[in-house]
């Protein structure tokens, strides 16, 4: 079965990213959120960074208008009956996503393949609110999507062959690089990640050095791109807690204990970037 038609569900900033860079890949696609303000705010996003493409003489001005007559907004799941992969990433919440699955089961043609862009929730938790689980699989983009080259394809437990070599393909498509993964709590990416970054914010909580010294050890010591409080502020101090608590939960290890101190800035409402502060201060 070619995929040739994508829906992409949830317009946030990574559903916005996978549904520019499946149309910038050749692939007609539908972007759908229930928040019209949200879809209308990512479509202009998306515009805005093909325009920055052409200004940065990455792609052509023809390039972008390619890329934007192939990508259309959709205000109802149904429309999903059109689609040959449905690639869902709305809120990371179960019950969200469950609701979301049993529609799309509903609404998608048989053959449709079912992909999630989960961070953290199990697969074949997912689909078995399906009938088709053997069509439904994890793929895991990295933010933000048009620049990163990874893919994480989760398996859950009864994803087909077929399934997999279709999403391993597509992501080929995309000019994205894949890699097998099972479904265990936090994948690969995040299992390996969030314990580093969880651990620097024991160093700063124990003393060991200073928010801006414990970053330049992983930046000039270790030739990372980005210290790992900067990436926590980055992606979110939120985000990184309930990811710990997905491993701490899930693997039931006291190695993934969240740091006190990641709490104590959550609770606070200190969320990194987006709330304009976390371990370092936004305007
Ligand atoms: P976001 O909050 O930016 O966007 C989520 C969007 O989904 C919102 O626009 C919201 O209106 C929409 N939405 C919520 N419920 C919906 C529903 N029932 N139907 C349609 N639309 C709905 O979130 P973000 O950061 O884009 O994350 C989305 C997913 O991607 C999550 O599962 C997250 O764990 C995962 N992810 C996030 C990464 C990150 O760095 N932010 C990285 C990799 C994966």
């Amino acid at each position: 079965m070619a995929i040739q038609k994508v829906m992409v569900i949830g317009a946030g900033q990574m559903g916005a990213g996978i549904a520019q860079v499946c149309a910038q890949a050749g692939f007609d696609v539908l972007l759908h959120d229930m928040n019209t303000e949200a879809l209308e705010k990512g479509l202009k996003n998306i515009e805005k960074l093909l325009t920055r493409a052409v200004v940065k003489e990455r792609i052509t001005d023809k390039d972008k208008t390619d890329t934007l007559n192939r990508l259309k907004p959709s205000n109802h799941l149904k429309d999903a009956q059109s689609c040959d992969l449905v690639i869902e990433a709305v809120v990371e919440n179960m019950d969200v996503k469950a609701k979301v699955f049993g529609d799309l089961d509903v609404f998608a043609p048989k053959h449709a393949i079912l992909a999630t862009n989960t961070s953290s929730l199990p697969i074949t938790e997912i689909a078995a609110v399906t009938n088709r689980p053997d069509q439904v699989i994890g793929m895991h983009f990295m933010n933000p999507v048009p620049v990163m080259k990874l893919v994480e394809i989760i398996r859950g437990l009864q994803t087909s062959d077929e399934t997999y070599q279709a999403i391993e393909e597509m992501t080929a498509k995309l000019n994205k690089t894949s890699v097998e993964v099972a479904d265990l709590p936090g994948f690969a990416a995040n299992r390996i990640l969030m314990p580093m970054i969880n651990e620097a914010i024991f160093a700063v909580h124990e003393g060991v050095a200073s928010v801006e010294d414990v970053d330049k050890v992983m930046k000039l010591g270790m030739n990372h791109p980005m210290g790992p409080l900067t990436l926590a502020d980055f992606i979110g101090l939120d985000t990184c807690l309930y990811i710990m608590e997905v491993l701490y939960e899930g693997f039931n290890d006291s190695k993934y204990r969240p740091c006190p101190l990641l709490r104590q800035y959550v609770k606070a409402g200190w969320l990194g970037k987006k709330s304009g502060r976390g371990f370092y201060q936004y305007n």
